[in-house]
């Protein structure tokens, strides 16, 4: 179809033509349709209609009558895109003009008066903030499912020793339950952002209209109850040009991503052969077409790739937000693809770690091992010294290192040099020490508030699953 024809009036907006000559290029339509990615908030968009004409009535704005064939052509529209979805036609624009147009096409002229006292811009607003609202909804009720994996894998495993690393360097020994609680209280910190932005963007925008408000008897306080929001924004510009919400959304959508992303990487060290601490699901693993001995971490992998294009998706938005002038201009329409892609990604990445903790099969035997080796209960032994003989902590540091390097010279554990050789390195050390060098011993010992002794793994874990609301 030719865009520029002049007088006909084939082309003409049915919201906007009447002040036009000639229709826009095909350029123009193309770039100016956000239909293909607004269609999603079709739901959003009838609710936010309904209860602004059921509020236009109530205020004797548009006779009950009419909102009565508009509720009705509004429900009748609803049906039909929930059983054939959202028809595409770039000349309709967006979902907003999509479905007034269906509604003008179902009712008559009855339907040209559900846009009194309202405007695209808060309409959008409007509609957008519910979408963004269910998406936090969703976001935090998969965190909740991780987190119930989280507690109940740690919950097994408050006992089971491994190696804890600083700098991937075998450090100390831990317990996997208590290397699994800190991803769940990761998760508590981003369910709390989540509630955070929640409370912030509660405030409903609808009746702020193209950017002034309006001289319509309006009741916003109805309107804002009637789609759950807490109370009216307060300020017209800044109602219709704030993306606020949507950027506090995809912050804290970036944030989980990136905890996300180090839980599916350690996930992908642990199952590498030369690790061997975990089996993967096989659910969630995927073969090798060249090498049939494969089973690779794709979903991990994924989960660690997706924080990249969440993390996009956050400077996407704000790099659209930045330096727009007050109030709505059209660059906003931009926000809705990178807010829609990462609420998506985001989804499936926690369902895809909740499913990997819940099914890994830990190799508690290959960890324990691993806790042996690398000298991990050397602060032990100083420790040890500190406390039986009171010697500074720095010179305690300095005598064990003397031990490990002979133990390491030997290639043998601390706990197998001879009490004669590490005597002669400092004669304050006595049989008792051994004691203090099985893992074990380590891992016991560690019982500070928060600290790795499986008696505070287990404390920790309770109190999770009461935060959860689960059973002890
Ligand atoms: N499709 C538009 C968007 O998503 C709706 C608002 C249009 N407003 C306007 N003044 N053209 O931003």
């Amino acid at each position: 179809m030719s865009g520029t024809s002049g007088s006909d009036q084939m082309w003409a907006n049915k919201m906007w033509g009447g002040r036009f000559a000639a229709g826009p290029s095909a350029i123009m339509r193309e770039i100016n349709a956000s239909i293909p990615f607004d269609k999603a908030l079709w739901g959003q968009d009838i609710a936010a209609s309904k209860a602004h004409v059921a509020m236009l009535a109530a205020q004797g704005i548009v006779s009950s009558e009419d909102a009565a064939a508009i509720a009705g052509g509004l429900d009748r529209i609803a049906a039909e895109y929930a059983a054939n979805g959202v028809p595409e036609n770039w000349d309709l624009e967006d979902i907003h003009m999509t479905t007034e147009s269906r509604l003008a096409e179902l009712i008559g002229p009855a339907a040209g008066r559900l846009h009194t006292a309202r405007s695209r811009n808060d309409q959008v607003a409007t509609d957008f903030r519910l979408w963004v609202r269910d998406a936090i909804d969703e976001a935090d009720a998969g965190l909740r499912a991780l987190q119930v994996a989280l507690v109940t894998r740690a919950g097994e495993h408050a006992g089971s020793i491994m190696p804890g690393f600083t700098h991937l360097q075998t450090a100390q020994p831990v317990t996997l339950g208590h290397h699994l609680m800190a991803y769940y209280e990761m998760i508590r910190r981003d369910r709390s952002r989540l509630a955070d932005a929640r409370v912030r963007m509660n405030e409903c925008p609808l009746g702020a209209a193209a950017l002034a408000g309006t001289g319509f008897p309006i009741d916003r306080t109805a309107t804002a109850a009637a789609l759950g929001f807490d109370r009216p924004t307060a300020n017209s510009l800044d109602s219709v040009s704030d993306r606020d919400f949507a950027l506090d959304f995809l912050m804290t959508a970036a944030q989980i991503s990136l905890h996300l992303s180090r839980l599916a990487e350690e996930f992908i060290i642990w199952a590498s052969q030369p690790f061997g601490f975990v089996v993967l699901p096989d659910s969630l693993s995927t073969g090798s077409s060249i090498m049939p001995q494969k089973k690779n971490p794709d979903a991990a992998e994924l989960v660690r790739g997706h924080s990249g294009r969440i993390v996009g998706s956050l400077t996407s938005l704000m790099i659209t937000m930045k330096g727009l002038p007050l109030a709505y201009s059209k660059d906003m329409q931009d926000d809705k693809p990178p807010v829609f892609e990462a609420a998506s990604l985001l989804a499936l990445s926690v369902a895809a770690m909740t499913g990997m903790v819940a099914e890994a099969r830990f190799r508690t035997d290959r960890m324990r091992a691993a806790a042996e080796l690398g000298y991990a209960t050397a602060t032990d032994l100083a420790d040890w010294l500190v406390r039986q003989a009171d010697i500074p902590f720095r010179q305690a540091h300095h005598i064990t290192g003397t031990a490990v390097r002979l133990a390491e010279s030997r290639g043998i554990a601390l706990d197998q040099v001879p009490l004669d050789d590490l005597r002669a390195i400092d004669a304050r050390i006595d049989d008792r020490v051994y004691a203090a060098l099985s893992v074990e011993a380590s891992v016991a010992a560690r019982a500070s508030h928060g600290g790795t002794a499986p008696t505070q793994v287990a404390l920790r874990v309770a109190e999770a699953r009461s935060a959860l609301g689960l059973e002890n």
